[in-house]
């Protein structure tokens, strides 16, 4: 059987850093930075820089994606500070969801993380999905299990047609990895993308579970793409710190460009 090529996807995770007018100026100098052919880009700003960040790209660079870093999982209401897909709509076409540090900070559990990621589908925003084990659970030998627990929870509710529909993208990020400059190996990693399309097969995604992207997260740098875009089953990288960096960026960009052309080449 022959699949679709999977795209190659580099998706920059800005967390709370930025205003509105550093936002803009940012995108616009890593937009033009990573002009390499075949690679997905996104770039994820705080809510408050999104406006800024869509208004930059439209002018220079519409290819780049722009996406939220958390969604809502009631459509509106008494919920103070919080952001709904529907509001999302114009200003973004991504969105992350159940990323580590609003587990952590924001008790976010898998359930809530599903709720949310219905919400995204439903408003037309492609969601990445954070996945990934502490770092007592990979000292236990735990990651998959607990691979398996989140995709299950989130998923639960999602049948496979409508979250290939919504374009899923799956991030393997093992929180011990995030923000440490301590990556997970390529090898690990690939072990782990492997581990996610199995648990997709088994919820009933049979073949289409080769067709999803799986990223790898947790201090990626221009220095470490490499090791990870050498694994067919790593598609890409979701990237935080470094990818406030437009060196980096350009760094990380070009490097998923020759795999994306390797791709196209083998496919
Ligand atoms: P990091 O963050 O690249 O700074 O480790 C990655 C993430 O949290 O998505």
């Amino acid at each position: 059987m022959i699949h679709r090529m999977r795209d190659v996807v580099v998706a920059a995770n800005w967390k709370m850093h930025t205003t509105p007018a550093e936002a803009g100026d940012l995108a616009r100098t890593i937009a033009a930075r990573t002009r390499v052919a075949g690679v997905t880009r996104v770039i994820c700003p705080p809510f408050v820089g999104l406006a800024a960040v869509r208004d930059a790209l439209a002018g220079s660079d519409p290819d780049v994606g722009v996406g939220a870093q958390n969604v809502h999982h009631e459509l509106q209401g008494a919920y103070t500070g919080e952001v709904s897909a529907p509001m999302l709509v114009g200003l973004a076409t991504w969105v992350i969801v159940g990323h580590s540090e609003r587990r952590r900070d924001a008790a976010e559990t898998d359930e809530l993380v599903g709720r949310k990621l219905g919400r995204a589908l439903d408003a037309g925003l492609r969601p990445i999905l954070c996945v990934g084990e502490q770092l007592g659970e990979r000292e236990g030998g735990e990651q998959e299990a607990v691979v398996d627990r989140q995709l299950r929870g989130a998923l639960r509710d999602l049948g496979p047609d409508v979250l290939r529909a919504g374009g899923l993208v799956i991030a393997y990020e093992p929180v011990w990895a995030i923000g440490t400059g301590r990556n997970a190996s390529g090898r690990d990693a690939a072990i782990m993308a492997g581990a996610i399309r199995s648990i997709l097969t088994g919820l009933g995604w049979d073949a289409g579970a080769d067709d999803v992207p799986v990223l790898y997260g947790g201090s990626v740098t221009s220095a470490n793409i490499a090791e990870f875009l050498a694994e067919p089953s790593i598609d890409g990288a979701l990237v935080g710190g470094a990818s406030l960096k437009p060196d980096e960026m350009a760094g990380i960009v070009a490097r998923a460009g020759l795999t994306a052309a390797a791709r196209s080449a083998a496919g």
